[in-house]
């Protein structure tokens, strides 16, 4: 059965209004939560955040008042759809904790982007881009042991293997180095551009946190480590963000903005098994075809223009949390020692590269590095889950190969 956003209806604006009561949800069993649907309730607020602050650079911009007031009334909508997602989110989670979801999200989201973009020039920023938050995964999943004294498979499970990535130290670019090329509006896939705004929202989401709960900590290393891996994050915001096409007009923007959330939302309730959870998306689901017809009404009114000539005819394959231990696993072998020279890739470390390495990092060993020297001190070894065998680049393995 095919789904097209386009002909239903959802319910309407006027009806979408909720009370504090409705607002206060049952939030996740820390104990019993799925790691995947924690990490649904990630994804989505990333995408709430994306839309509420779209739509506020949307009104700054916005001369006529009845449309200020139309975007207004849907961002308080989007307020609220925002605090019931991440009000989900387990109580008594550590900083960390949610920390190294926010990584397993940047990485099972990513590769399975990565693997169903049919650019290729997107493809390889995906693949770029994923190489660098599985290390992120790795160096905070240290951290979580030497600070609390628990280990990451208590967050990420078996689904996602903790192993060294490309390294973090080497992941501090020139910034002109993180500008992408960007895809052309009226040729990509549309399916691409929804990619594009998800992996950007989800970057965003985790820049923007780990800008706030860095300073929280006392210990030394885990503010350092906060500081290296946001600045990072920056970077990853920046290197997604350019590969949509600036020549959009802000009404193609609400579109896809609007169907973008369609699409997460009936990707995320089909395969949803918390019941709860599955309504929310479900109510999500049907709230955002509303605001969606209105964004088209708006894109026909002041663009001229139909919005089936921007968005795809139908939903395409709901975006999916699996394992992709695999594809990752052969990414690391081919692609770990890439790195980007103006919009393109390279193996070999450029001038410019080199120039604000030795500005950035001195003569110190960076935070990602000195995390693991520590564990490894305290310890005796270092933090790893390999469930498919040793690390795939030989010069990354252990003597001691196998999760501890
Ligand atoms: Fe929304
Ligand atoms: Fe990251
Ligand atoms: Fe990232
Ligand atoms: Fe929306």
């Amino acid at each position: 059965m095919t789904f097209n956003p386009l002909v239903e209806k959802g319910i309407p604006l006027d009806r979408q209004l909720r009370n504090w009561r409705e607002l206060d949800v049952e939030p996740l069993d820390p104990d019993a939560v799925d790691p995947y649907t924690r990490c649904r309730v990630i994804v989505m607020n990333g995408i709430e955040i994306e839309s509420i602050m779209f739509s506020h650079h949307m009104a700054r911009t916005c001369p006529d008042p009845e449309v200020k007031r139309q975007l207004a009334y849907t961002r308080y909508i989007e307020a609220q759809q925002q605090k019931v997602v991440n009000w989900l989110l387990p109580p008594i989670a550590s900083t960390l904790e949610t920390t190294i979801a926010y990584e397993q999200v940047a990485v099972d989201l990513t590769a399975w982007i990565a693997r169903m973009e049919p650019d290729p020039y997107l493809k390889q920023a995906y693949e770029f881009g994923v190489l660098e938050d599985f290390d992120h995964l790795y160096r905070y999943a240290n951290l979580f042991e030497m600070i609390e004294r628990r280990k990451a498979r208590k967050v990420v499970d078996d689904l996602t293997e903790v192993m060294p990535g490309r390294p973090t130290t080497v992941h501090h670019r020139h910034p002109y180095d993180n500008v992408r090329d960007p895809y052309d509006r009226n040729t990509v896939d549309p399916l691409s551009k929804l990619h594009a705004l998800t992996v950007m929202s989800a970057e965003q989401q985790t820049m923007n946190f780990y800008m706030n709960v860095g300073p929280q900590y006392m210990e030394p290393i885990a503010r350092q480590l906060y500081v290296e891996i946001g600045m990072i994050e920056q970077e990853h915001v920046t290197h997604y963000e350019s590969l949509v096409d600036p020549g959009e007009t802000w009404w193609e923007r609400l579109v896809n903005h609007e169907y973008n959330e369609v699409y997460l939302y009936h990707s995320f309730m089909t395969q949803e098994p918390d019941p709860k959870v599955k309504a929310i998306w479900e109510l999500h689901l049907n709230m955002e075809l509303a605001q969606l017809q209105a964004a088209c009404d708006l894109m026909r009114r002041f663009d001229g223009r139909e919005p089936e000539e921007v968005l795809a005819p139908q939903l395409p394959v709901p975006v999916t949390f699996e394992p992709n231990k695999e594809y990752l696993r052969h990414l690391l072998g081919t692609q770990i020692d890439l790195t980007t020279l103006g919009a393109g890739y390279v193996r070999e470390a450029h001038e410019r590269f080199e120039r604000l390495q030795e500005q950035i990092h001195g003569d110190e060993k960076p935070a990602s590095e000195r995390v693991i020297d520590m564990h490894r001190e305290r310890f005796g070894g270092e933090y790893r889950i390999e469930t498919e065998g040793p690390h795939p680049v030989e010069s990354l393995r252990r003597p001691e190969d196998g999760d501890r």
